[in-house]
């Protein structure tokens, strides 16, 4: 499928260039996310030191979520909680995944008689999850998943997809795996035996020389047949082991779309999600409209970057966009920012004794997820430089605060502008005959 020499000459990276004030009562947008947050899910029940994790739901079809038609990628220091429940506010339906947990840090915890509630809880409001695990050894995974259970995760994705030499380079972990269908088989058997909800596992198109679409099917097959493995989600570039940084491996190697495509046709009895280079909500619709050219369909598109980059601008439209919903469940962002501090100032305290850390780390991690909220519009810089600015000198007692501090340098008609709005600038004249550019927010 190509060297890393050629992949890193194609984008570019080697040698030749290529193309390459006011606010709202939020609580009512609130409330109504936390009473539809939860949809088509399987969960148990558990109390945990933060509160209620989970509880009844409906049966899954088919061994997965009816959310998946879109999903939020796993993210490692980027998915976390708080991030996460940002996204539930834009977009009740999304399916959200935890960033990557390695299963013997959850056995080592529970081991030491630690809790397990900084790496596994997540509100009420945040079904449908996906928990994401890596790790190489059946039985690792399988108590892994014995541990997680409580928490009521919606599904438990196995990660083959990391190149990162944190993953990779020990042993057999991450895609690294790929290499291995055989023991792949056996870890999502018995994660699949100790799980109540499904397994799924997220993978690239292959891995170093195993790059064929016919080794690629192999893997599929040889990890789904006879178990209840039905959905993978198809990260649709190789990934480079060694040569290329994590960054570089979700970039450089070329993204083949058609295999999802022609998965999704050969094994009709599967589910296939599509990531990798999806840059927003109008893209996704057209891969789900799609069809391959021997006709296969996608079961769900997921967005990973751009989901974190530009929360608003990504995911505030999805229910409407993607799921037909008649409405958003967020109507501005000064309506979202508003319910998110609140939100999160009810439970800094907790998080700090939970992750054992003081209460500013606790607001730091909280307020990162909001940097991009502007991104490239009016004021965006303003926004970021007073984020940190305030984050840095510590000064700032909640959310709320930093909040209302950064949206003083947001113009009016952003802060209240619906998720349909887009940004629209043009040059007018003036009387004096002098040229400005001004901008507005068109529904
Ligand atoms: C900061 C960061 C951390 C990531 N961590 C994980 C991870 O924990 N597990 C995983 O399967 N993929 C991880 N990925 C890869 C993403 O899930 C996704 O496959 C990749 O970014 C391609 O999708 P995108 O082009 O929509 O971003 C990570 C990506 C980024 C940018």
């Amino acid at each position: 499928m190509g060297s890393v020499k050629q992949c890193l000459r194609r984008v570019g990276v080697l040698g030749r260039s290529t193309s390459g004030g006011r606010v709202f009562d939020g609580t009512s947008g609130l409330r109504s996310v936390e009473l539809c947050a939860r949809s088509g899910v399987m969960t148990r029940s558990s109390t945990t030191s933060l509160g209620t994790a989970a509880g009844e739901g409906q049966q899954h079809e088919e061994g997965t979520t009816s959310s998946s038609l879109l999903s939020v990628a796993p993210m490692m220091e980027w998915t976390d909680v708080h991030y996460r429940t940002l996204a539930r506010l834009m977009t009740r339906r999304t399916l959200l995944y935890t960033e990557m947990i390695v299963d013997k840090t959850l056995v080592f915890q529970d081991k030491a008689g630690n809790s397990l509630d900084r790496y596994l809880h997540f509100p009420e409001l945040q079904h449908p999850v996906v928990l994401q695990l890596g790790g190489n050894k059946a039985s690792e995974l399988e108590a892994a998943v014995n541990l997680a259970v409580a928490y009521g995760y919606d599904e438990i994705n196995l990660n083959c997809g990391c190149p990162s030499p944190r993953v990779s380079g020990k042993g057999c972990f991450g895609a690294a795996l790929m290499k291995e269908p055989s023991t792949v088989r056996e870890i999502v058997e018995s994660m699949a035996r100790a799980s109540p909800v499904p397994v799924t596992v997220k993978c690239r198109l292959g891995v170093d020389d195993n790059d064929t679409y016919p080794e690629l099917v192999e893997f599929v097959k040889r990890t789904s047949e006879g178990l209840p493995i039905h959905h993978y989600v198809i990260h649709a570039r190789k990934a480079f082991l060694k040569g290329l940084s994590p960054a570089q491996n979700r970039n450089v190697p070329p993204l083949k779309y058609d295999w999802v495509y022609q998965l999704s046709q050969d094994f009709p009895h599967l589910q296939f999600s599509l990531n990798g280079g999806v840059q927003n909500l109008e893209e996704a619709r057209e891969l789900l409209d799609r069809r391959g050219e021997a006709g296969g369909r996608l079961h769900g598109v997921m967005i990973g970057r751009a989901a974190y980059q530009r929360p608003w601008h990504t995911l505030s439209d999805a229910d409407r966009a993607i799921y037909g919903e008649s409405e958003n469940p967020c109507t501005s962002r000064r309506q979202l920012l508003t319910a998110y501090s609140q939100l999160c100032d009810g439970k800094i305290e907790a998080y700090s004794k939970a992750f054992g850390c003081k209460p500013g780390q606790v607001i730091r991690k909280m307020v990162k997820p909001l940097l991009g909220m502007f991104y490239a519009e009016p004021g965006t810089s303003k926004w970021k430089k007073s984020l940190e600015s305030m984050l840095q000198s510590g000064s700032a007692k909640s959310v709320g605060e930093i909040v209302l501090k950064g949206m003083v340098h947001i113009p009016e008609e952003i802060l209240d502008a619906s998720p349909q709005a887009k940004l629209v600038h043009e040059t007018r004249t003036d009387d004096e005959g002098n040229k400005k550019r001004v901008f507005s927010m068109v529904e």
